[in-house]
Formats: structure tokens, sequence, C-alpha cells
């Protein structure tokens, strides 16, 4: 106040002093209406201002309110984040820098994760490798696909390599979080979560189980093996009880054709010679000729099946001396060459083992049996292009349970083949399809055969061939039967 009235050039004194003068008055009375107006308008903008500094206290106030209320659900998520029992960081989808994690996320890479840090796996430091050991691309992470597809997804096959090169199997999980009109992905929440020690366990049991099913697999075929064992003895007691049966029965039918071998021979010789005579001494038609042939070779074949019967009913006494069967094969393939029975046009073929050691057999019996099965194979081809091979093979470990080295003999024709319900019984004595056959050659043949401690089998295909299969042990030992 004081200012304004120097300002005015009059003193509060002169003022006082000079009532009367008018100008003075006037000019006074001028300010003191100014000061008294303006003393009114101060006091209104004060109140005014009064009114703001409360709106603004009250503002202050609801701020204050609302930033407790924020750091208070700050806190809360901080909490949640804390006690999730995994590793959780929000981090930059573009730069790659950590906006907030819990204290499990620090502890995967040894130290805090803090705000505005690149979050550790995106870094140089930190490998994360796939099962087979090759770095995972970064577009098959989780994170890679949150980033790029806007794709949420886990994966529990990552292994992070630290930088001292301790391996840690992961479980990571990515989500984008999208904000902003256009939906884009600004961050993304990571999860991850040591399951080194799951995978171990999980590894352990696996391991576990292929030793359980190892042991069950081997315990398995131990006891199939057993039960073979036990299926192979019983066949071979089968066997045994056949043959002991089929001992008795052709003892006594040996006893009994020898009886009538010894009673029928000289007058079926007599009968034979006879035959002969009337047919060489006399001029006859020619359907007697025919009629005195049908005697002489039905005495003949009467004969062979008195010799056959009675070879095949006696006891075998084996001869066995150290053979070259090749050598016995070449001697016994010129003989059925000259043989009546034998047509030329079939073609007689050897295939021979390259070494073979010789083997100790009786030749006269193991001669009888080859002969016996080439006969077999010539007899069973009825057409031009016959084949009858004869090959050799040295098994040093055995075959069809003889457990020795042993030896093969196969031959094989390419004849009519015999039908699979009589292949079981070609081995019979007296089974045979031929007008002239005993049905004793193959019977003959398997029984020499097991006198040497051997095996022979038939293999055969109907109009294809046949292929017999002897197998001789090395060691025959020396059995006489
Ligand atoms: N290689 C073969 N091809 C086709 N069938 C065969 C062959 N070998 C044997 N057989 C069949 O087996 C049967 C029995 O043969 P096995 O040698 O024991 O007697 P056989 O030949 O009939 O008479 P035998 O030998 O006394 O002259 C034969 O009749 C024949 O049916
Ligand atoms: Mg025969």
């Amino acid at each position: 106040m004081s200012t304004i009235l120097q300002h005015a050039g009059v003193r509060i004194y002169d003022w006082l002093t000079i009532p009367y003068n008018w100008l003075t008055l006037m000019f006074g009375l001028g300010i003191i209406a100014v000061l008294t107006f303006g003393t009114l308008g101060l006091s209104r903008q004060s109140k005014k201002l009064e009114q703001k500094n409360a709106e603004i206290a009250r503002l202050y106030e609801t701020i204050q309110y609302s930033l407790q209320q924020t750091e208070d659900e700050y806190r809360r998520i901080e909490m949640i984040l804390e006690s999730v029992p995994a590793g959780v960081c929000v981090i930059e989808a573009e730069s790659g820098k950590v906006v907030i994690a819990n204290r499990n996320a620090g502890t995967l890479f040894g130290h805090a994760l803090t705000a505005g840090t690149m979050v550790p796996i995106l870094s140089e430091a930190y490998t994360l490798c796939q099962p087979s050991g090759e770095p995972y691309p970064l577009s098959e992470l989780p994170l890679g696909k949150a980033v790029l597809g806007g794709i949420s997804s886990v994966t529990d096959d990552v292994t992070l390599v630290r930088p001292d090169g301790e391996k840690i199997n992961l479980l990571m999980g990515a989500a984008p979080i999208s904000s902003g009109d256009d939906q884009a992905t600004q961050q993304i929440v990571l999860v991850f979560q040591d399951i080194t020690e799951k995978v171990k366990l999980e590894q352990q049991l696996q391991h576990y189980t292929e030793r359980l099913e190892l042991e069950v697999r081997k315990r398995t075929s131990e006891l199939e093996q057993t039960e073979r064992e036990l299926r192979s003895s019983y066949e071979q007691l089968k066997q045994t009880q056949e043959r002991l049966i089929e001992h008795e029965r052709l003892s006594a039918i040996g006893k009994m054709s020898a009886t009538i071998a010894h009673e029928i021979r000289n007058p079926l010789s007599a009968l034979h010679a006879a035959a002969q005579e009337l047919k060489e001494g006399l001029t006859l038609p020619e359907e007697y000729r025919e009629l005195l042939d049908i005697i002489m070779s039905q005495s003949t074949r009467l004969s062979k099946i008195i010799q056959n019967t009675l070879s095949f009913t006696r006891p075998i006494s084996l001869e066995k001396t150290e053979v070259d069967i090749h050598h016995l094969i070449d001697r016994l393939l010129t003989s059925l060459r000259s043989d009546s029975r034998f047509q030329s046009a079939i073609q007689v073929s050897k295939r021979f083992a390259p070494e073979m050691p010789p083997i100790t057999i009786d030749p006269d019996a193991i001669e009888q049996v080859l002969w016996n099965i080439l006969l077999n194979a010539v007899q069973a081809i009825r057409h031009n292009n016959g084949q009858v091979q004869i090959s050799t093979n040295w098994l040093p470990q055995g075959q069809n349970g003889l457990s020795s080295p042993c030896m093969e003999i196969v031959v094989a024709d390419n004849g009519v083949g015999i039908q699979p319900a009589q292949l079981s019984k070609i081995f019979e004595p007296f089974h045979t399809t031929k007008a002239q056959g005993t049905g004793l050659g193959l019977a003959v043949a398997r029984r020499i055969i097991e006198a040497h401690g051997g095996i022979i089998k038939a293999e055969s295909q109907l109009n294809r061939g046949t292929n017999m299969r002897i197998f001789l042990p090395a060691n025959t030992g020396n059995l006489t039967n």
C-alpha cells in the first residue's frame, strides 16, 4: 500500500493534513475505492484458491490411495511370482530384456535376473540343446514360437548348458503377451523348471525297465529252451519206444521170415530155373514166352522180398572203417550208370564239399543206403529232362541235434515228388507205391543211418522233386546194432 501511495506522489501525512484539497480528496477516495474493491477481489481470489487447494488435496489423496493400491497390487503379483515353484520371467519381445523375474528364474542361472538386463538364455554364454545334443534352433523353442508366431507352447526336452559346462534338463514354456490396437506381441512370459532330477529318475527307471525286460526275455528264452529240450527228450523217448516196439515186431517177423525164407527160397529158385529152361528149350508161341517171363520176374521179385525182409529183420552188424566218402560216391555212380534200371537220358551230377575229412563208417552199409536212395530218385523220374544231383557238405557246428561236426549227403531229383500225406510214411517198412517195390529200401536206409548215430530226412514237392538228406556225425562211435 505504501508503495502504491509513494508511486502516486502523496505521503499519508500530507493526505491527512490537507483535507480540503478536493482533488486530493477525490484522489484519496478513488484510492480507497480501488483499495476496497481490490481487497474484496483479493478475498474472492483467495477463497477460490482455497477451494482449489482443497481440490488438489483431495486429488492428492486419491492419487496417494491409488498409488498405495497399485503398490499393494504390485507386491501381491510379486508375492505370487515368488511363490510359483518355477522360474518365471517376463521379457521384452523385441530386445529380449528382462521386465520382471522371480527368484527361481535367477536360481537357474546362478544370479538374480534384474530388469533391463538381457535374459541369459539369449546370451552366447548359454547353449540350449536338443536331446540329440545338437543346438536347439531358436524358432523351434517355445520362446521363438512365441516371438515369431505368437504361439504359446511348452517343451520338456531342452538341455541348458551353463558357461561352466554343467547341463540342466529344462521344462520350458513361453506365452506371448499382446497389447495395443494391433495386438502385436510386446512381451513374452517365460517359465522354466529344472527337471534334471526327474529326467535322471526317468532314465534310471528306463534303465531298470530295460534290464528287467532283458532278464524276462532271458528267462523266457531259457524256459523255452528247457521246454524245447523236454520236448525233444520226449520225442526221442517216443521214438525209442516206437523203435523198441518195431524191433520186437521185426524180430518176431524175422524169426518167422527166416523159417519161411528157408522153406520158400529153394522151391522158388527151382521154379525160376525151370521156367528159364522151358523158355530156352522149347519153341513156344509168344504169349507163352511172356507167361514164362512173368513166372521168372515174379519169382525174382519174391526172392528179393525174402532177401530184403531177411536183411531188414536181421540185426545190423556194422564193420566200420575210415572212408573217403567222395571216393565211395564216385564208385557208386559208375555202377548206377551201368544198371539196367538207369535211364541214360537222366543227367547225374555231383557237387562235393571242397574239403571233406575221412569218416568212420561201414562202407558197404552206407553204399547200400545211397544205392537205395539213388535208385528211388531214378525211378521217380518220368520225363525226359531228368536230373539227379548228389552233393556233400561238411558241417563243423553239427546239425539237427547232432552236436559234433557232421557230414551231410543230399540226393536231389526232379522227379514226381511225394504227396505230403505220404511223406511221413516212406521210411516205414513195406510202404510202397511201386508195383515191383518191396517198400523196404528206405526202411533199411533209416536203420543203417541210425545205427551210425545219424539222421535221414526227406523233403519233397509234388511234381517238382525230392531231396533226401543224410547227416552222419564225424564221430560215429563203435556202435554195432
Ligand atoms: N525220390 C523219390 N521220389 C518219389 N517218391 C519216392 C522217392 N523215394 C521214395 N519214394 C516213395 O517212397 C516209397 C518207399 O520207398 P522205398 O525205397 O522204401 O520202397 P520202394 O522203392 O517202393 O521199394 P524197394 O526200394 O524195395 O524197391 C516209394 O514207393 C515211393 O513211393
Ligand atoms: Mg526203393
